[in-house]
């Protein structure tokens, strides 16, 4: 078992398992642990004895409930659109993996825990986990790519409501919608993952690599709406609604915005 410091990391019988840990911050993803979800993920494609990946978070209760906000405090609008870019660099390999990534969402995949569950290629929920970009609670939108791949999983309509009410969706409504490709009880969430992919391990994997890459294609965004979304991201880092809402998360009250 590789070590990190907040990732756990085991391959077994061809599988990784990428585990978010950080339960009692509900598998925020600090900085850190971001690196190390790159790194995790490197070492799997390394690994020729790993075919497939499960990403999954520590705990009962989330999968990831999103970015740290407690690292967000502080930040320039530049530091903001750096921030936004790295994380859409590492999910954006993800994304192209050359081995599946099934995200088995096991509780809340908030923010940065639904953009990183919209970056594996499939996504298998628990039917207790919920989904949502609440970042406009914090004065924020998403940036490390929720803003397109939502629109692209579920359509502009719905999309728009989500991100712009910060609403969460169940597990149910997530399959409805196609976010998510099956929900199981809880104690079946990893032998589903694991009966999936095990359809994919006789495969050639240069076929699923190709796959990947192929399907990926069909949503050739010219990077438009990434860019967009790491420009606008990092404005929101030099407005007062930013500065309240992410500390009235963090002092645990109700953010009053002025709309400047
Ligand atoms: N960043 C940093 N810390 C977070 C976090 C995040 N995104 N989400 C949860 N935490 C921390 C809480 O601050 C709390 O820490 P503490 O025990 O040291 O005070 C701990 O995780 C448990 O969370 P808590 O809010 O007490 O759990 P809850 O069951 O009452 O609520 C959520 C669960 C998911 C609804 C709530 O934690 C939440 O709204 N999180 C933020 C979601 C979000 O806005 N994500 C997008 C970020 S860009």
């Amino acid at each position: 078992m590789t070590s990190f410091e907040n990732i756990l990391y085991l391959v077994t019988d061809g599988v990784c398992f990428i585990t978010v840990n950080r339960p009692d911050k509900l598998n925020a993803l600090n900085r850190k642990t971001m690196e190390e979800l790159g790194q995790a993920h490197h070492l799997a494609l390394q690994d020729p004895a790993v075919y497939g990946i499960i990403i999954t978070g520590s705990g009962p209760k989330a999968f990831v409930a999103g970015a740290d906000i407690s690292e967000f405090i502080g930040l320039s609008v530049e530091q903001g659109m750096l921030m936004a870019q790295a994380g859409q660099d590492i999910f954006k390999n993800l994304e192209h993996s050359a081995k599946p990534v099934i995200a088995a969402v096991n509780g809340f995949a908030l923010g940065g825990g639904c953009e990183l569950a919209m970056s594996c290629q499939l996504r298998i929920a628990s039917d207790n986990a919920r989904f949502g970009q609440p970042e406009v609670n914090l004065g924020l939108i998403p940036g490390y790519g929720g803003t397109q791949r939502l629109t692209e999983y579920i359509g502009r309509s719905k999309s728009m409501e989500l991100l712009l009410t910060a609403d969460m969706i169940s597990a149910a409504e997530a399959l409805q919608l196609g976010l998510v490709n099956y929900v199981t009880p809880p104690e079946a969430l990893i032998p589903k993952c694991m009966e999936v992919l095990s359809k994919m391990k006789t495969k050639p994997p240069l076929a699923l690599a190709s796959i990947i890459r192929t399907v990926n294609a069909y949503y050739t965004h010219d990077q438009d709406g990434f860019s967009t979304e790491v420009a606008e991201f990092g404005k929101c880092f030099g407005t007062d609604d930013f500065r309240e809402g992410t500390t009235a998360f963090l002092e645990k009250r109700k953010a009053v915005f002025k709309g400047k």
